[in-house]
């Protein structure tokens, strides 16, 4: 072997540490399980988590999965953790785990804040970052603060299944997962062959369109006013004042513009009498497209439609 090789023989340091899987709840429970092996302590998620009749939940099924004791902390309504209901559920002692989400692929929180609240009480952060494959495209990225993170493929790129975890620990064995808990080549293949970085600018630069419409469309409020330099909204979260969700929801779709509502149903764990904010961002929220194959030749018909239903559905 040479003092300097002619090329380079292992470049271990530089490798991402991904572990990749078939979706984001595959890789939660894997750390679930994991962490309830090595700990009967719970996990602390946040109180707004969704439910769907074709997709189950998404964060809720692995915790059930993997039979862990669990308890909601507080969010208000922009979906921002309440940190002192936080740190007395931390201080109860009860709990290995804190589940951040990153709501649309922004973080709702001073994440380092966040971690170093739970490190003081011994607590270890799982970050769900299945809404931005990247974690944002400057600066530290989101995934990168916490023990763990979790992320999904298909949300942000045109795949039918895929995710991935990091394990900022190094000391979860991944090394046996069971083959269910592996991701299909074709996957990875097409993950491999998507210019991501790319499709991201061109998401955040149609986030950016759409949120500047919502300045003359006074009955959509954006949820988040700034967003930090960097951050690659998933779509555009908007709340729709009156009531009027459900009907400009519907009539949108009629004019082949489909956005969704995340999470229009949230688990029946999370009750309105504890957890009125969540509820009311429920009620409430409507997230209108800005994915990257919105190319500049939609986005006028896009905008002339959304204002045009918009005009309509507030005009009754
Ligand atoms: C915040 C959040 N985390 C995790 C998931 C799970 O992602 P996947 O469909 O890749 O399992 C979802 C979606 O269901 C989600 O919205």
């Amino acid at each position: 072997m040479g003092f300097i090789e002619k090329e380079s023989k292992s470049l271990l340091q530089y490798r991402s540490r991904r572990v990749f899987t078939p979706s984001a709840r595959t890789a939660m429970l894997h750390i679930l399980q994991a962490r309830r092996r090595a700990d009967t302590r719970g996990i602390l998620l946040p109180s707004y988590i969704g439910l769907s009749n074709t997709e189950g939940s998404g964060v809720f099924d692995p915790v059930r999965a993997s039979a862990i004791d669990h308890a909601f902390y507080r969010v208000d309504q922009q979906l921002r953790p309440d940190l002192t209901a936080l740190e007395e559920q931390l201080r109860s002692g009860a709990f290995q785990l804190a589940f951040l989400i990153h709501y649309f692929g922004l973080p709702q929180v001073d994440v380092e804040q966040f971690v170093a609240l739970c490190r003081r009480y011994d607590v270890l952060v799982i970050e769900d970052c299945a809404h931005t494959l990247l974690g944002g495209l400057e600066g530290v990225r989101l995934g990168s603060y916490g023990d763990y993170a979790i992320f999904s493929i298909h949300k942000s790129i045109a795949t039918m299944d895929g995710g991935f975890f990091i394990d900022n620990t190094g000391t979860l064995d991944s090394t046996s997962m069971p083959a269910e808990f592996h991701i299909s080549m074709s996957t990875l293949v097409e993950f491999a062959d998507t210019d991501i970085e790319t499709s991201s600018r061109r998401r955040l630069h149609n986030y950016q369109a759409v949120a500047g419409w919502l300045s003359s469309i006074p009955q959509l409020q954006l949820m988040f006013n700034n967003i930090p330099a960097g951050a690659v909204p998933l779509n555009c979260p908007v709340i729709v004042s009156q009531g009027k969700r459900e009907q400009l929801y519907f009539k949108l779709i009629e004019r082949e513009v489909m956005p969704t509502a995340l999470y229009h149903t949230l688990i029946p764990e999370i009750t309105p009498e504890c957890f009125p904010h969540s509820h009311f961002v429920s009620a409430n929220i409507l997230n209108l497209p800005t994915h990257a194959d919105i190319g500049e030749a939609h986005l006028v018909r896009y905008e002339q439609i959304l204002r045009e239903v918009v005009s309509e559905v507030f005009a009754t």
